[in-house]
């Protein structure tokens, strides 16, 4: 793979990556040996997880698309991974050239990329930030200039929330992002899960244990207290390409083969 400058000092190229496996799998060029090593390996367990892949940047493009109809014109992508056709940006500004996005990822390739890919798009920006700092991932997007969380927002958390284990408490990350959203706020989740899922399945998520970010399975109830009093917006937390999809014929007779599930939910005033 080709760096601008090489590739950013604190990459360890002695570890697979996750951002890099799921960038190979989309059919990007942002990965080492290291990584389609390991992609190599989880596609001889079982075909599903590269499709469940796919299936989650399809998710996250139909999410954004609702949120844009509901007038968010400004976005916080935590996660956002190495640029791929149909990133969050492209999809937003061209339905409203001034949509403002702020991308965040804890991976250093996925960062130099995407500050690479969007140098001279004064309306996004790019944090080299952890979810478990949700604080000071706050007040970046503020300094941004980004994102005024007086207005509401669309936090999309797509793939990443799995990548916390219990230990550093999600649903308390969640609830500091959701405390700092305004009214008429929304929030995507999409998270991998345990539940319907064959034993090859299970085992080819366990070897993101080789990766610096092993994998947490999560049920749906979990998954769905992410969204805490929030609305949950039809169809629910669904398996993914259940949710609200282009087409009838784009959902096969076993969408739960994408082990995850997505959903959406919106910030409501509370009543009185
Ligand atoms: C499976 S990719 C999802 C990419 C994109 N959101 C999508 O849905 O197409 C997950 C991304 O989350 C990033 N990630 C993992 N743990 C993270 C953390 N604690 N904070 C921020 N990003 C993290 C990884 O580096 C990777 O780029």
């Amino acid at each position: 793979m080709q760096m601008p400058d090489g590739p950013p000092a604190e990459i360890d190229l002695t570890r697979p990556s996750a951002a890099r496996v799921y960038d190979y799998f989309l059919g990007g060029a942002h990965n080492f040996e290291i990584d389609r090593q390991l992609a190599e390996q989880i596609a001889s367990m079982t075909p599903n997880l590269a499709a469940t892949m796919r299936s989650g940047r399809d998710f996250l493009r139909r999410a954004v698309r609702v949120l844009l109809d509901a007038g968010i014109d400004q976005f916080l992508d935590i996660g956002s991974g190495i640029p791929t056709v149909g990133n969050v940006h492209e999809v937003a500004q061209a339905a409203n050239p001034k949509a403002r996005i702020v991308y965040v990822d804890i991976d250093p390739v996925a960062v130099a990329h995407s500050r690479e890919l969007l140098a001279g798009n004064d309306l996004t920006a790019v944090l080299h930030a952890d979810l478990r700092e949700p604080e000071r991932i706050l007040a970046e997007a503020r300094e941004s200039g980004l994102i005024d969380f007086d207005r509401p927002v669309g936090i999309l958390l797509a793939g990443v929330v799995h990548f916390v284990p219990n230990a550093d408490r999600p649903g308390d990350l969640l609830a500091t992002l959701r405390a700092a959203a305004a009214p008429g706020s929304y929030l995507v989740v999409s998270h991998s899960t345990f539940e319907d899922q064959p034993q090859e399945m299970l085992d080819a998520q366990r070897l993101s244990a080789r990766t610096d970010t092993e994998i947490t399975l999560r049920s749906r109830a979990e998954i769905s207290s992410f969204f805490g009093d929030w609305t949950i917006l039809e169809p629910g937390v669904v398996h993914m390409p259940l949710w609200r999809p282009d087409s009838p014929s784009d959902v096969d007779e076993h969408p739960e083969r994408f082990g995850a599930f997505g959903g959406v939910a919106r910030h409501d005033q509370p009543a009185g």
